[in-house]
């Protein structure tokens, strides 16, 4: 754990510990153990949960995030909260799980990989309840294939988003779509990460992302552990990059995405769709087959997380709108990068031909 000193200065200090630390783990007695990104880059802490409140709580906090992330987490979060109980309790688990899984999946409203992560969980124990396993055994086995499935679709979203990425490339990118974001390389990030595993030389803009940072924060640093030459600008800056034709093509995350195409991502996404069109730059996004809502016919109908509005300084009596997220037209988005193939253009037909459904 590095001092408690500004962490604009401890980086320019060069005494931000350089190392990749364990986003997310088992530990030895089956809880789970957190980077706590809220303290990213300056102190590199872990929280250890075994309770299901725990978990809710380190989502709501953000102390892990990122649509694939919380998915995870949320997996893990219920077997070592299972596994926990179980010395206490076998036979009042069905009840227990029911209220756990409900409560987790509703953590946050938007990224829908974490309902999906739950629905998957849920699944498998409907289907494994006669076999007279222990449920904790099921539970860990089935969150550490949501996790390793996660890492190999971030792999597969890398190698067909580097296709699209030129020798040279200037890349502008917003939030955090990365390792610090996902069970693997990240989506938007894994195709930055593949496309410089492939040889090319990139160098990326790297999106503040008010009001929380996830940008400047935690962008750069995993781009510059990854020796990727990163710019950090405020989200205001983007449009005159664009005009002065710095940047070639920007890839962002996303945290669901409607059957037509329709994405919703971090708050600010959408108007940097929309300068991107205005400058004829391709604006891609990265995400798995875990983030499509088919359910959803357009991102109208995409619940929009809202924060609380402590989290933007404003003058006391301030009315505060601090939306999480808002929502990008297929329109504006030139190719989706997913685990199983690109969608170009995206329509509700173009995603139903690529994901097959
Ligand atoms: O509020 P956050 O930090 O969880 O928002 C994260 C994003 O908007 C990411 O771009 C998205 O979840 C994709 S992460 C691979």
């Amino acid at each position: 754990m590095v001092g408690s000193c500004n962490w604009r200065v401890q980086y320019q200090l060069g005494i931000v510990p350089a190392m990749k630390p364990n986003v997310i783990q088992w530990t030895d007695t089956g809880a789970v153990r957190l980077l706590d990104q809220t303290r990213l880059p300056g102190e590199t802490t872990y929280l250890e949960i075994d309770e299901i409140d725990q978990m809710i709580s380190a989502i709501q906090a953000l102390s892990v995030r990122g649509a694939p992330l919380i998915g995870v987490a949320a997996a893990m979060g219920l077997a070592a909260a299972a596994h926990k109980r179980e010395s206490e309790s076998e036979a009042d688990f069905p009840a227990w799980f029911d209220v756990a899984s409900t409560a987790l999946a509703a953590a946050r409203p938007t990224a829908v990989n974490l309902q999906w992560a739950v629905d998957r969980i849920r699944a498998k124990v409907a289907a494994e309840a006669p076999s007279g396993r222990r449920m904790s055994e099921i539970l860990r086995e089935e969150a550490q294939e949501i996790w390793d499935e996660d890492a190999r679709m971030c792999a597969a979203i890398g190698q067909n988003g580097a296709l699209k990425v030129p020798q040279g490339a200037t890349i502008m990118t917003h939030c955090n779509a990365g390792r610090l974001a996902t069970g693997g390389i990240g989506t938007a990030l894994g195709v930055i990460y593949a496309a410089q595993e492939a040889g090319k030389d990139v160098n990326v803009f790297a999106r503040e992302t008010r009001p929380l940072n996830q940008g400047s924060r935690l962008t750069a640093w995993e781009l510059i552990e990854s020796g990727i030459p990163t710019t950090v600008i405020a989200d205001s800056v983007a449009g005159s990059l664009m005009a002065d034709g710095k940047i070639d093509m920007i890839v962002v995350g996303a945290d669901r995405i409607a059957a037509n195409g329709d994405v919703a991502n971090k708050i600010g996404t959408y108007p940097l769709a929309v300068l991107a069109d205005a400058h004829s730059i391709p604006f891609y996004v990265a995400a798995p087959v875990s983030t499509f809502d088919m359910s959803l016919a357009t991102g109208a109908e995409i619940p929009i997380e809202l924060r609380s509005p402590d989290e933007m300084p404003a003058a006391v009596g301030a009315r505060v709108h601090n939306p999480a997220f808002d929502v990008t037209p297929a329109r504006l988005v030139h190719a989706i990068f997913t685990d199983v193939g690109t969608i170009e253009k995206p329509s509700t037909e173009a995603v139903k031909e690529v994901l097959g459904v």
